[in-house]
């Protein structure tokens, strides 16, 4: 499978986010992706329900959405009304992660689980067939522009041979400090979707930067 780009409208200008959007619908980015920061799970707030929906309004390729919360099954059914094609929740944040997955699938949403870098996909053992998308945190969840965790590489192989024979067309998705420096090297050991919020937006080009990592491989 070709791999897929998600720019992270975290790094987009907020002041001028349907210029932004617009510029996502005319490139050759797959999703849009959408952190959603509630300042407790994570030490920063982004947005919620009236940013997302505004979003919607304009943008015409699937929402992903990354939900950085407590206790997400609270809202699981309001952020699908509100346009999410893809919800993924974090494995620190679930109590009962294998009941949300269902209650994500019942909605008609891809489920994902993200893990956060100190986490271990082996945590995913017992999930794996259950799983649409893997979203491996190659940064500390909260915020845009961060390094790269290199210990990401071995979590996609690892995760790979786990899914093999089980759960084939699991998606893994890499998220944090991805860039054109690092994302062949994502793609070859395994990844399927790559975020990019600061590589894009901080970019001369967002739209030649999209097609650079859209096309590598
Ligand atoms: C971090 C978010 C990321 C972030 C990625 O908590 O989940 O999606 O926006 O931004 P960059 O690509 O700038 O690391
Ligand atoms: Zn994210």
């Amino acid at each position: 499978m070709k791999h897929l780009i998600a720019p992270s409208v975290l790094s987009a200008d907020f002041a001028n986010l349907q210029d932004d959007i617009e510029m996502i619908n005319h490139s050759e980015a797959d999703w849009f992706h959408i952190d959603i920061m509630d300042g407790v799970f994570v030490p920063n707030i982004s947005f919620g329900f009236p940013v997302l929906k505004a979003i919607q309004k304009h943008a015409l390729k699937p929402l992903d959405v990354h939900l950085m919360i407590v206790d997400p099954d609270r809202y699981l059914a309001e952020f699908k009304a509100a346009g999410a094609e893809n919800i993924t929740v974090h494995i620190e944040a679930c109590t009962h992660l294998h009941r949300t997955l269902h209650a994500i699938k019942d909605l008609g949403c891809r489920a994902g689980v993200a893990v956060n870098p100190h986490t271990s996909v082996d945590l995913l053992e017992d999930v794996i067939e259950n799983l649409d998308m893997v979203c491996l945190m190659s940064v500390n969840p909260g915020f845009g522009g961060q390094k790269f965790i290199e210990n990401t590489y071995k979590k996609i192989r690892t995760l790979r041979a786990m899914a093999a024979g089980r759960n084939d067309n699991l998606l893994i998705e890499v998220d944090g400090g991805v860039s054109n420096t690092n994302a062949l090297k994502l793609i070859q050991a395994g990844a399927d979707v790559l975020v990019a919020g600061n590589a894009v937006f901080s970019a001369n080009d967002p739209v030649f930067e999209i097609s650079v990592l859209k096309r590598l491989s």
